[in-house]
């Protein structure tokens, strides 16, 4: 026997841990990953002050310079452990049409076989998985501690890198045991690096193993991560459980209550008009297509008195109300955004957000102990690139080597974004006027158009198609279609999805609510220099106002082939020479590009016809019919 209690790890848990089915499964954990040390995170200051401190001890942090970035580090990850791992996410459900031909299945048995209790007369590869390190505890609340709408997790990780995103990224602490009591629920979280270490041998920086897998099983509700300690991979608050596992559980809660809610990869701001009216408009945008800049956005010049205020950046769940509305919370506490393209012309909000108590990872790092990436602003004359080697302008030009990882992140707590909306940890959510829907298109897809009824809407949603970014492993820049935003992030079969979402309209439909208007954007069309035709960024007011504009009937706009969208003199233009031309060049429809569009849709409903819902394909075939006429 090699039981950790043998060797002598005490489970020492805390008095204040009692929860018996979480106190078991720790030690059950214990056993199979085999830690040298247990670290019971309480989330306070001097905790996070410590692991700090032992970070930049172990090489994984380098502190910045006190005066320029003060409480604020960076980490270098592994090169090979930069972003999401998509073709390495599994949703492991006992029947392979319930995770869906958009998810990597493998069935449970077979994974915990792999996982938990060998296979093939192999060890179990989170058997010793933790040999030589801490594991620890991470208590976290998605949602304010303590809220109806809000979800405990529990993540056991190796890495303290984690711990202390953790605590920026979730309510993490202590608090989180009182709100869990004896018998309180919670997801079990199971991270590790997957670098075990032998006896005296010394660690790297960044730790990782060549072999990732991120696995999830919705029934069972527990989240396994082993490879990886980047981002999405490894915070399993965020994408793991707030989206993967919670869309599960929001469609599950449909078998009780007959609409349940929706977990969404979106983002909610508040927009408030010089009259002093507020509207909440929730918007998905794929990864890395501009959610963070959005929830941010200051509005231009030819907006005076007009009012953006964050609520979240990324990630929605959102519950349908009593009065038959739909009320939005930001389950998270904090940003983990792109660095790369982020300046005080283009988010000044997001720039003051990072000027303290910050953790960089993968930007570059300046002479003068600060930090550096590409479209922050003019390059410094040297800086040592997110691989450790030197950067200078004509290194960049010569090799085409970034400075910055393009993929590079900040973790920063929401409180330190000066635009924060003061509602943004309301348990009650805010309520959503309407839902937008963003990809990234050089050519195609309009500036903006609005569905004409919820079905539409869910159509236009569902057939979205983006370019690929730095966000995740693979080949960038190919369009793909990514439904609502959520093709790496649904815990199911997308056409339950989709059903979902529709069976939610009927609902709403039912009790005579308002609904929210459903839009579709598109930031990146570029003209034939190459170049975004759209300035985007805060610029995008004058589309948001043309939205509210259209909530309050006060923009005719022009039916269109899918849908309602804007004529040129319907936008304000106070501020920004933007011609009629340009407009058209970024409004315009090919229908030569439709026709081809429209059977990258029928593709996408083929893959997905086993459940695909009969009026989303007939939706498609009058789209198609208008195209052809
Ligand atoms: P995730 O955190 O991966 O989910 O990304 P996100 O959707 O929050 O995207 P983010 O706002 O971080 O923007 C990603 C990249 O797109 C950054 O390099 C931005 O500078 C750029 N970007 C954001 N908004 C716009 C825009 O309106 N126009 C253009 N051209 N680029 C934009
Ligand atoms: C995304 O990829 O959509 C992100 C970054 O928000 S990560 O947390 O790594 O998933
Ligand atoms: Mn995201």
């Amino acid at each position: 026997m090699n039981s950790p209690a043998m060797k002598g790890l005490s489970l020492s848990t805390p008095a204040y841990v009692k929860n018996a089915r979480l106190i078991a499964w720790v030690a059950d954990m214990v056993a199979l990953c085999k830690p040298e040390r247990l670290h019971w995170c309480d989330g306070s200051q001097a905790e996070y002050d410590a692991l700090c401190a032992q970070l930049v001890q172990a090489g994984t942090f380098k502190r910045l310079n006190a005066t320029k970035r003060p409480g604020s580090f960076l980490a270098w990850s592994d090169p090979s452990d930069v972003a999401r791992v998509e073709d390495r996410t599994f949703i492991c459900t006992p029947e392979k049409d319930d995770a869906g031909p958009t998810n990597n299945w493998v069935h449970p048995s077979e994974m915990r076989a792999l996982f938990q209790h060998g296979k093939d007369g192999n060890k179990a590869l989170f058997d010793g998985c933790m040999a030589g390190r801490t594991m620890y505890v991470v208590p976290f609340s998605m949602g304010p501690l303590g809220s109806p709408i809000a979800h405990i997790g529990i993540e056991l990780s190796d890495s303290a890198y984690v711990a202390v995103n953790m605590k920026i990224m979730t309510r993490m602490g202590r608090a989180v045991y009182d709100v869990l009591g004896v018998d309180g629920d919670f997801v079990p979280c199971v991270h590790t690096v997957g670098a075990p270490l032998a006896a005296g041998q010394i660690d790297v920086a960044w730790p990782c193993n060549a072999t990732k897998y991120i696995v999830h099983y919705p029934e069972t509700r527990e989240i396994w991560s082993y490879g990886s300690g980047y981002g999405g991979n490894a915070l399993l608050g965020k994408k793991c459980f707030a989206l993967r596992i919670a869309s599960s559980m929001g469609r599950a809660a449909a078998q009780e209550d007959g609409v349940g809610w929706l977990a969404e990869h979106m983002l909610i701001l508040g927009v408030t008009n010089p009259q002093g009216k507020k509207y909440h408009v929730a918007a998905a945008f794929p990864s890395a297509c501009g959610k963070t800049n959005f929830a941010m956005l200051i509005p231009p010049q030819g907006f005076d008195g007009w009012k953006v205020t964050t609520i979240g950046d990324d990630i929605a769940w959102i519950k349908p109300g009593a009065d038959g509305r739909l009320y939005a919370i930001n389950p998270e506490a904090g940003y983990f955004g792109v660095a790369p393209g982020t300046n005080t012309l283009t988010n000044p909000n997001c720039m003051a957000s990072l000027q303290r108590d910050t953790i960089f990872t993968n930007v570059a790092l300046t002479d003068d102990g600060d930090v550096w990436w590409e479209g922050m602003g003019d390059a410094p004359a040297h800086c040592i690139d997110w691989q450790g080697r030197d950067w200078t302008p004509d290194i960049a030009r010569e090799s085409g080597g970034k400075a910055a990882h393009p993929n590079a992140r900040f973790t920063v707590a929401a409180t330190l974004n000066p635009a924060l909306d003061a509602a943004w940890d309301d348990p009650a959510g805010v309520a959503i006027d309407a839902f937008i829907f963003g990809g990234r298109r050089s050519t195609t897809v309009p500036l903006v158009t609005e569905a004409r009824n919820w079905t539409e809407g869910v159509y236009m949603a569902a057939t979205m198609g983006s370019e690929t970014t730095a966000a995740a492993g693979g080949q960038q820049g190919v369009v793909r279609r990514d439904p609502f935003a959520m093709l790496p992030f649904c815990g199911y079969n997308m056409s339950d999805y989709f059903s979902h979402w529709l069976r939610l309209g009927d609902w709403l439909a039912a009790r005579g609510a308002k609904m929210p208007r459903i839009y579709t954007t598109n930031w990146f069309r570029k003209g034939a220099d190459g170049k975004f035709v759209w300035p985007g960024y805060g610029e995008n007011m004058r589309v948001l106002k043309w939205m509210i504009d259209r909530i309050e009937g006060s923009a005719p706009g022009q039916a269109n082939v899918f849908g309602v969208t804007p004529r040129y003199a319907e936008l304000n233009w106070t501020g920004l020479e933007f011609s009629e031309a340009q407009f058209e060049s970024v409004t315009s429809i090919d229908k030569t590009a439709w026709a081809a569009e429209m059977g990258l849709h029928a593709e996408l409903f083929r893959q997905l016809s086993n459940r695909l819902p009969p009026v989303l394909e007939a939706t498609r075939q009058g789209i198609a019919q208008q195209i052809a006429a």
